[in-house]
């Protein structure tokens, strides 16, 4: 039996290797025969690259709405179609990125959840990578010559982290984020073959 397009997320806080799985796991689609598209928030519309462009934060409800903005707009442009033409989806941040990081500057996580779960599809599956916050410090320092973006201090990753955490939703599934990618790819893998044992990959 085929399997339906999935939607699958990967979240985590800066520097847990969201970006490399996701990359990873879309050529592993690839090499399988199994269409994909691989797609990240913020998103390449007019929101997300209005985001991209901050040089100060704007106060947390502006902040939030940005974010908010530009997931409608990737889920109507990107997304659903994706989806709707039989792709399967892998996405880097989502619903859970603004609930930790919007909720990290002071808003109500079960508020911004609330909100988003109005109107986004929600995903199959929700692949959560922990790895300690200092730990994403170093990675972070390392690929990106030291200069931290406006969303990543210490002090803000640690309150992420904690939200992120505390998450409950039976579809996420937590990873350990600090195995070389590979292995954490090969643990991905193995996690999608035991929820839909009719994906061959
Ligand atoms: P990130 O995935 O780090 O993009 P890149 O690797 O291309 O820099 O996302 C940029 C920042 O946006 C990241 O620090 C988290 C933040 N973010 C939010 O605060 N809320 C959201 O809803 C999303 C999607 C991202």
């Amino acid at each position: 039996m085929a399997q339906n397009p999935l939607f699958i997320v990967f979240e985590g806080i800066d520097g847990s290797g969201k970006s490399t799985q996701v990359r990873l796991l879309a050529a592993r689609f690839e090499a399988c025969g199994i269409p994909c598209v691989k797609t990240a928030e913020p998103s390449t519309g007019p929101f997300g690259r209005e985001i991209r462009s901050l040089v100060v934060r704007p106060a947390p409800e502006e902040e939030a709405r940005l974010f908010t903005e530009d997931r409608r707009d990737h889920l109507h442009r990107v997304i659903l179609p994706a989806l709707k033409a039989g792709l399967t989806v892998v996405c880097d941040r989502y619903v859970y990125s603004s609930v930790a990081y919007q909720g990290a500057r002071g808003l109500s996580p079960d508020r911004i959840l609330a909100e988003n779960r109005a109107f986004a599809r929600e995903a199959d599956v929700t692949f959560l990578l922990e790895i300690p916050v200092p730990e994403a410090m170093r990675r972070i320092g390392r690929g990106r010559g030291n200069s931290f973006s406006v969303f990543e201090g210490l002090e803000e990753l640690t309150a992420v982290d904690s939200i992120y955490r505390g998450l409950k939703d039976d579809l996420i599934q937590r990873i350990d984020g600090s195995p070389p990618a590979e292995e954490v790819h090969e643990r991905v893998v193995q996690i999608l073959r035991r929820i839909w044992p009719c994906l061959y990959m």
